[in-house]
């Protein structure tokens, strides 16, 4: 299969994260993640450091969907956005306004099935994470932020739509099985470029926030990562382990508002041809070394 999707090349820029207490989660990934807090001209807060950037704001939305209400995602230049959104228009997707103010002009949001939104842009060079100065970024390790992953109640008509619309590749398939002898899907993993996967999904019982992940470089990052949430007195919630899908090592641990985050090191990069796998439903596809998080 060549990789021929309108998408391919995106990459994950940032996302938001709404919180009834937003003061607090800001200086928990301020600390936790080591980068600088900045007020936004909207109201909401900009964390940012080297490769990484998210945006914190207040919860004022209803809906199981709300405390994470859009991904951003970043093309390479203008042609690429231009071409997939008369791709979106073509498919008669409703465009909406960006709801981001890291973006340059042009950028657009569409909403997912579950209510929220998936954003598309380029960056605005002012507010290039990369050419900025963010204080005490060189004193830790890295970490990209690389992807996110949302639960759903209704895997279906998100798979359709994120796979069929928007153009992501599906890499693994974690399937279940069920006692009348057939199966069912439990987790898809979606790349955008060539790393394992940029956006995944979970089946749940209901729409959520699942987590999201930065890239660091490799496994004595994740040691001087789990060090420094170790002197902030930061329980590690999942790990270390290594997933199944993706054979990437991990931690994550939980923000004050519940929400999940990973530190992750030697995400596989897949080739073009490669089909989809499959993985069983079970704790050790999730986590090779031990215990795992089971959403469904
Ligand atoms: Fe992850």
């Amino acid at each position: 299969m060549a990789i021929n999707s309108p998408l391919w090349g995106a990459e994950l820029d940032h996302l938001r994260l709404d919180s009834t207490a937003p003061e607090k989660l800001a200086a928990f990934y301020r600390d936790a993640f080591a980068m600088t807090e900045e007020p936004l001209a909207d109201g909401t807060t900009l964390l940012r450091s080297q490769n990484r950037r998210l945006i914190i704001g207040a919860d004022g939305r209803a809906g199981a969907a709300s405390g994470q209400p859009y991904s951003a995602f970043r093309f390479t230049d203008g042609a690429r956005l231009e071409a997939y959104k008369a791709h979106l228009i073509a498919q008669g997707v409703n465009l909406m306004p960006c709801p981001t103010p890291l973006f340059a002009a042009g950028a657009f949001a569409v909403a997912d099935p579950d209510g929220r939104q998936m954003t598309f842009g380029l960056v605005d060079v002012a507010n290039n994470s990369d050419a900025m100065d963010h204080g005490d970024s060189a004193d830790h390790p890295p970490g990209r932020l690389q992807h996110v992953v949302v639960a759903t109640a209704d895997l279906t008509a998100m798979m359709a739509f994120y796979e069929n619309t928007l153009g992501f590749v599906p890499t693994d398939h974690v399937l279940r099985d069920d006692e009348d002898g057939g199966e069912t899907l439990t987790a898809v993993f979606y790349r955008s470029t060539p790393e394992h996967h940029s956006f995944a999904m979970f089946l749940s019982d209901k729409a959520r926030p699942d987590h999201h992940a930065y890239e660091a470089s490799c496994w004595n990052d994740i040691r001087d990562w789990a060090d420094h949430m170790a002197a902030l007195e930061i329980k590690l919630w999942w790990g270390p382990g290594r997933h199944g899908p993706g054979n990437n090592l991990f931690f994550m641990v939980e923000d004050p508002d519940g929400y999940k985050v990973e530190i992750s090191a030697e995400l596989e990069s897949m080739a073009d041809t490669d089909p989809i796998r499959h993985w069983p439903h079970t704790e050790r596809s999730l986590n090779l070394w031990g215990p795992g998080w089971m959403r469904a």
